[in-house]
Formats: C-alpha cells, structure tokens, sequence
C-alpha cells in the first residue's frame, strides 16, 4: 500500500478555505482516492477541546507563547491519532490550515520567531509536513464584504484581531509561498468557488 499524500489549505479568515476543501474531496473522491478531510485547530476529540479553548471569546484568553504551545499540542493529538494513521492506510488527508496558520498568525501576527515555531512542531508532530500546502489569496477589501455577510459582526477570538495583525498574516503566508515554492502552490481565491476549485486542482496536477 503506497502512503496517502497529505495538502492543507491555507489562508486568512474569509478565503473560502472550507469550501475549497470540500470541491477538493469531492474531486478526488471521484478520481477513487479514500479521502480524510479534516481541520485545525482540530481533527481528534482532544484537539476539539483546545480548539474551544483558544478561539471561545469568553474570559483573558493566552498569550503569544501560551498560545502557539496550545496550537502545537493540539496538532500533536491530529497528526498521532488522525492524520498519521490515515496517511499510512493510503487515505489522502485535506486538512483546512494546518502549521503554516501557527507560522503566520503566532509567529508574523504575534511576533514569535519562525524558528521557535518550527521547533515546536518538531517536537509535537515530529516536523511532518503537507506534501502540498494551497495558499488561497484574496484581496483584504474583498475577505472584509465575504466576513461582513459571513459572520454577522460575530468573529472568533483570533479571527477579531485588528486589520494590521491579519496583514502581517497575510504577509507571512506569502513570505513562506515564496521561500517553499516546491511545497506551496498560491491560489488566487477571487471569484465563484467552481472557478477557484479549477485552479486549485491545476495547481496540485502540475
Ligand atoms: P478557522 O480555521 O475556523 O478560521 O479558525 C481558526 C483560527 O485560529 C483562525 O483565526 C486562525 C487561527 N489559528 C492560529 O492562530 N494558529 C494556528 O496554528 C491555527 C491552526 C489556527
């Protein structure tokens, strides 16, 4: 049995991440590949925990450190009990972010160093990374009018930081595309979701 390959969606908030993911399974669905669709934070019932933890907007919430541990253990739990086992019976892991989102949002939004991240997932998830790792890329004015509708004023506690912090996101994930262009295919996620499926599945044929 071959191993299955593994791609993450990445991106900021309001891309069309969850949709894309969907169109993605249902393609390779169609194409006879077992497919496990998953998400981060998230993916195992320990990792939903967290993942309540870090985005519920009640209480003081963690710092920078705190947090980027939290999102490393929850990733730990994802790669040990989900994303490993499927990987090695020949299943195709999509997971909606995965640690570029740790790279982008704690390290260029928050300010912690690449490399201290990077050591981190080392040490949770044995360093392992996508095969392919999708940016989607959307104009800001545009992720702002898709939240707006979306969310309803109401946004995560990550997700509601000021414009500024999702810039620097936004910055850092282009900043990786750009060092890792063997591992990151960016994707121009404007227009209707079947136009944007079509180049997603372009850019993992080529
Ligand atoms: P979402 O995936 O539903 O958009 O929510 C996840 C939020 O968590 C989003 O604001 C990005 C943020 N996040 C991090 O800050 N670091 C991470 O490592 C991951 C996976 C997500």
């Amino acid at each position: 049995m071959t191993r299955g390959r593994f791609i993450a969606l990445e991106g900021g908030e309001g891309v069309g991440k969850s949709t894309q993911l969907r169109l993605l399974a249902e393609a390779l669905r169609a194409r006879g590949h077992g497919v496990v669709t998953t998400r981060e934070p998230g993916g195992t019932p320990g990792a939903e925990a967290i993942r309540a933890m870090l985005l519920d907007p009640a209480g003081e919430g963690w710092g920078p450190r705190a947090e980027a541990l939290l999102f490393a253990a929850a990733r730990a739990d994802h790669v040990d009990r989900l994303i490993r086992p499927a990987l090695e019976r020949g299943d195709w892991v999509l997971t909606d972010r995965y640690l570029d989102s740790s790279r982008a949002y704690q390290g260029g939004g928050s300010g912690l160093a690449d490399a201290d991240l990077l050591a981190l997932h080392a040490i949770g998830s044995q360093g392992l990374l996508p095969d392919r790792t999708v940016l989607l890329e959307l104009d800001p004015a545009l992720v702002a009018a898709r939240l707006a509708a979306r969310d309803q004023g109401l946004s995560d506690r990550i997700g509601g930081r000021d414009a500024a912090y999702h810039a620097r996101v936004a910055a850092a994930f282009r900043g990786f595309a750009s060092a890792e262009p063997d591992r990151f295919a960016v994707v121009d996620a404007d227009g209707a979701p079947e136009a944007v499926h079509a180049r997603v599945l372009a850019a993992l044929d080529a």
